[in-house]
């Protein structure tokens, strides 16, 4: 079966073919921008990206994600790209400084059959590391700790990622989907 998966992000697409080929399912990359609507929720923004992708294929996968620190809130959350690209993984560093370190990365994927849609989340929980490590993955990977490991995300290869990352998490659920709706 293949899927058009719909972003600009390399990083996420190789993530999201690897998980998805253990489905026999082949993902086709549509490398374009979509709306990032100013929305308090991932839920939303997936909404309004699978109502821009509608017209692109008869399966379309898209996904949102972010990295949420309750200590600053839930920052940056739906922000995460936007901080990521203002004040990168130094700034995160230093707002989290003196607080708690707990953090939670979040993914949720749309996935639309024809007239069809679902929403599907992910969550991976953790914790900021003290300084970036490792060199794999992308955004936030080197300062995310999962509940579980000492190693950053950045210092996993994308094998041990993709077992339990809340991307991975999101599109595992789909791939299990794929083989009932088909
Ligand atoms: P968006 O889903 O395109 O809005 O971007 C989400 C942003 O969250 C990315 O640009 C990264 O900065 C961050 N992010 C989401 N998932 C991950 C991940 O698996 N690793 C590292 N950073 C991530």
């Amino acid at each position: 079966m293949d899927l058009t998966f719909v972003s600009t992000n390399v990083g996420k697409f190789r993530e999201v073919r690897g998980i998805l080929s253990e489905y026999d399912v082949r993902v086709r990359w549509s490398r374009r921008q979509l709306p990032e609507v100013q929305a308090g929720r991932l839920e939303s923004v997936v909404e309004a990206k699978l109502d821009a992708a509608h017209h692109l294929g008869s399966r379309i996968l898209v996904e949102d994600s972010g990295l949420f620190i309750p200590a600053l809130g839930g920052f940056p959350g739906v922000y995460s790209a936007y901080v990521f690209d203002t004040i990168g993984l130094a700034g995160v560093l230093r707002l989290v400084e003196g607080q708690s370190r707990r953090a939670r990365f979040r993914a949720v994927a749309g996935l639309s059959i024809g007239p069809r849609r679902w929403l599907m989340p992910g969550e991976c929980p953790g914790r900021i590391a003290h300084r970036p490590r490792g060199t794999h993955g992308f955004g936030f990977d080197p300062i995310f700790i999962a509940d579980g490991e000492t190693r950053t995300f950045g210092e996993l290869d994308p094998a041990e990622k993709n077992r339990r990352s809340h991307r991975a998490r999101a599109i595992r659920r789909v791939g299990r989907l794929l083989r009932t709706v088909g």
